[in-house]
């Protein structure tokens, strides 16, 4: 069956060099969205390799099925991220050779007007990511209190005055449609930027808060790195600074563990790792031109210690 994909996968090429999927070798993609990672680690492993995907979107899951789906080295599953290491366990699809998690939303998603992730198409306000699960951002809001909402915006968005930009919505609730919030926001907010609207702040911030994503991020990377085989890597991309922030912190502290570092004895339940990327890994501006929402990506990349590495570092 022919799918039509929208999403260009963002930095393709970095992410195969970091992960280096080899024939016969077991790689997980955590974020499947419209495939474009995975059928290049399929690709690269088949024939004997394999590759469990997956994502929250059950639609993500159905787009990569029909696209990629009878591909005999490929299991495909509807999972959230911190899901995904018990998923990954039960189907006895450890240890694993690589992981990459390519973080925030498909192109297919986002243009997609009926799952209301973009304030530039009129559809209900709803934003999840399993549209099975949980309430859609426009319930979210009328049971949100004021001071609740001012911190989601500031914390989530950072969003300037946030506290103001919260009493506005507040006030105009309810609100079904992307555009009716796109609307109050901006008749509360001046552009920064003739690039950003003031509305993307705001939309980000209500998406990140009704899929509770940067906890699910937290907890499933510890976990998730505890899969790997020594010299395994795990291959991560964030578009916005708390996301990369999570990230970066715990690839620290885990390559503090691998360095028997004393500072990090509290972070002992994570695995050893040695970071591959002091600095992250971003677009050139020539795929930035090309594909323009790759443009805040960041790529960090960790590798997974032998224990006994960090047993004689000690
Ligand atoms: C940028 S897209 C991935 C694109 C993919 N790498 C490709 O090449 O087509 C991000 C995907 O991650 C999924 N996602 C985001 N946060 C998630 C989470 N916490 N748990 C599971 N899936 C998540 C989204 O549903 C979306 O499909």
């Amino acid at each position: 069956m022919q799918v039509e994909v929208k999403h260009v996968p963002v930095l393709f090429d970095a992410v195969m060099a970091a992960l280096q999927p080899r024939r016969g070798g077991r790689y997980l993609d955590c974020t499947v969205g419209s495939g474009g990672h995975t059928a290049g680690l399929l690709e690269r492993c088949a024939p004997e390799g394999r590759v469990l995907g997956t994502d929250a979107d059950p639609d993500a899951i159905a787009r990569v099925r029909a696209r990629l789906g009878d591909h005999p080295c490929l299991t495909l599953r509807q999972a959230w991220l911190d899901e995904v290491p018990a998923l990954a366990r039960a189907l006895g699809f450890v240890p694993l050779d690589g992981i990459l998690i390519d973080l925030g939303l498909s192109s297919d998603q986002l243009e997609d007007a009926a799952r209301g992730f973009s304030f530039q198409r009129e559809g209900p306000l709803d934003m999840r990511f399993d549209p099975t699960q949980g309430v859609p951002a426009s319930a979210w809001l009328d049971r949100v209190d004021r001071l609740t909402l001012a911190r989601v915006l500031r914390e989530y968005g950072e969003v300037p005055n946030a506290l103001r930009v919260a009493e506005a919505i507040w006030r105009a609730r309810p609100i079904r449609t992307t555009t009716q919030l796109r609307d109050v926001v901006s008749g509360v907010m001046r552009a920064r930027s003739r690039r950003i609207h003031p509305a993307t702040l705001v939309f980000q911030a209500l998406r990140i808060a009704v899929n509770d994503e940067l906890r699910r991020l937290r907890e499933a990377l510890p976990q998730l790195m505890a899969l790997l085989v020594p010299g395994g890597r795990i291959a991560v991309i964030a578009f916005h600074s708390l996301e990369d922030r999570i990230v970066k912190h715990t690839f620290r502290m885990a390559s503090r563990a691998g360095s028997g570092d004393g500072a990090a004895m509290a972070e002992d339940a994570l695995p050893p790792m040695r970071l591959l990327t002091p600095k992250p890994i971003t677009p050139s501006p020539q795929e930035i031109a090309l594909n323009p929402r790759a443009r805040s990506a960041r790529l960090r990349v960790a590798e997974r210690l032998a224990l006994e590495a960090n047993a004689e570092a000690c």
